[in-house]
């Protein structure tokens, strides 16, 4: 990237910042040295949350969603939705979304470039009103990302596509017709479209490759309690029943396996003991196999999951993949761990092509990392010395955080909103547990 276009990145990231009420200069501040110790609360998670608050728009009547994280993204989502007149009353861990008198208006570039995940409303859009014009979300920070699979599965159920200016204009003036959807691989987004506007069509949907994913479960869950009739999610062959008979609705998100992945990180990597509270064990197994191996010990708790490590750190090698394989939202933090590792350990990145932002960060911490391609070497056993680092996305921000933890000295983190995109309170929930960080407000 060059001068000026990084400092166009800034500028765009700030004023969506300040959009959303967020202090796009505030900073991190982070002693590193500190053994953590303590319950830490996993709060809902964020990409359940964001296709539960697209899918209120395919029916009229209202959803509460409850165990709703308190991030930006969930916001944003909330504000996208009210761009299409749902009526949303929120109170801290909760919201009630009614749709009675949503319509269907155009998603702008400038708010599907901010959160590809808005990308979501257009099969509810399309399903409930026959109609709907979303913005192309275009390149973002871990790669190009392409919508074509979300295209191809609403084109099987009958919509007319075209892409104009940029918009993805999709039609279905005489409604969707169930079909037999094929996933060139099982994206999470593209499983969610389709699953969602087949709950509207004529006829029964059968989704084959779809991704398995907890949080494709759950928004299954969250549907069926809205009305719809889905079996299957959680494998990979889904089956829709169309022509939903929709009702008022009450769901309760499943806890942030991502987030709580990142606080078992957070434990093993200062050598110290955390309970996990709502954690749940059945959503993390290749993320506690691997943690096994590198000498770090996970048990159920009464309130959820008990992380400790007392002994050294052994390296690991990982590659990311679909659930139930490790996931790749958890990389980073994973690679932060390694750069304390004895040894060496190869991370191999094989869902998203530019995912390793948060090398050159780390190196300036003082990380021995080589880079070729999807694979990442990392030599363990560095001394990591505090920095001021910068980091461009969300696990990319909380991997700097992690390693910052053991880092001697001071470490600065720019761009907090970042985090706050995915991670409720994190600087408050790590400082309970014995953590010496500071938010600076700009
Ligand atoms: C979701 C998660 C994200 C996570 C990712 C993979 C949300 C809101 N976000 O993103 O945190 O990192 O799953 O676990 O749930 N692809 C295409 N064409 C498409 C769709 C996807 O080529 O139409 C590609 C993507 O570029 C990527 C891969 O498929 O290389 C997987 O993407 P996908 O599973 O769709 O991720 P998201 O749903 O965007």
């Amino acid at each position: 990237m060059s001068l000026s276009q990084n400092r166009c990145a800034l500028l765009g990231d700030m004023h969506w910042a300040r959009r959303i009420g967020f202090r796009a200069m505030d900073k991190l501040r982070i002693v590193g040295g500190q053994r953590l110790e303590g319950a830490v609360t996993i709060s809902g998670a964020k990409n359940a949350a964001l296709p539960q608050i697209a899918a209120a728009l395919l029916s009229p009547y209202p959803l509460e969603l409850t165990n709703l994280p308190g991030v930006t993204d969930v916001a944003n989502m909330l504000g996208v939705v009210g761009l299409h007149g749902a009526v949303v009353t929120r109170s801290a861990h909760a919201a009630t979304i009614d749709t009675g008198k949503a319509v269907s208006k155009e998603t702008s570039y400038d708010t599907v470039r901010k959160m590809r995940a808005t990308v979501l409303v257009l099969g509810p859009l399309l399903a409930r009103f026959g109609h709907a014009r979303v913005s192309l979300p275009g390149g973002c920070a871990i790669g190009a990302r392409p919508v074509d699979m979300h295209v191809a599965a609403l084109a099987a159920l009958g919509a007319e596509i075209a892409i104009e200016g940029g918009l993805i204009v999709a039609a279905a003036p005489n409604g969707l017709r169930g079909a037999r959807i094929v996933l060139s691989s099982p994206s999470v987004g593209a499983t969610e479209t389709a699953m969602m506007a087949a709950t509207t069509a004529k006829g029964e949907t059968e989704i084959l490759n779809a991704a398995r994913e907890p949080e494709v479960a759950d928004l299954a869950a969250c549907l069926n309690a809205m009305g719809a009739r889905i079996e299957g999610a959680g494998t990979h062959r889904i089956l829709i029943e169309g022509g939903s008979s929709w009702r008022a609705a009450t769901h309760d998100i499943i806890p942030d396996r991502i987030e709580a992945g990142t606080y078992a990180v957070a434990a093993a990597i200062t050598g110290g003991q955390l309970e996990l509270t709502h954690a749940r064990l059945e959503h993390m197994a290749s993320v506690v196999q691997l943690l096994e191996a590198t000498g770090v010990k996970i048990w159920p708790g009464d309130r959820g999951l008990i992380v400790s490590r007392g002994g050294p750190l052994k390296a690991a090698d990982v590659t990311t993949e679909p659930y139930p394989g490790f996931p790749t939202d958890l990389q980073a933090q994973f690679m932060a761990l390694m750069c304390c590792a004895e040894g060496a350990s190869l991370l191999r990145e094989t869902i998203f092509e530019n995912r390793f932002m948060h090398v050159p960060e780390l190196m300036r911490l003082g990380a021995n990392i080589k880079l070729q391609g999807t694979m990442a070497l990392v030599r363990g056993g560095e001394k990591l010395r505090g920095a001021q680092v910068m980091a461009t996305d969300l696990r990319a921000s909380v991997s700097l955080v992690l390693a910052a933890l053991v880092s001697e000295g001071e470490t600065t983190i720019n761009r907090v909103y970042h985090l706050d995109r995915g991670y409720e309170q994190l600087d408050r929930k790590l400082r309970l547990c014995g953590a010496e960080i500071e938010r600076i407000s700009a």
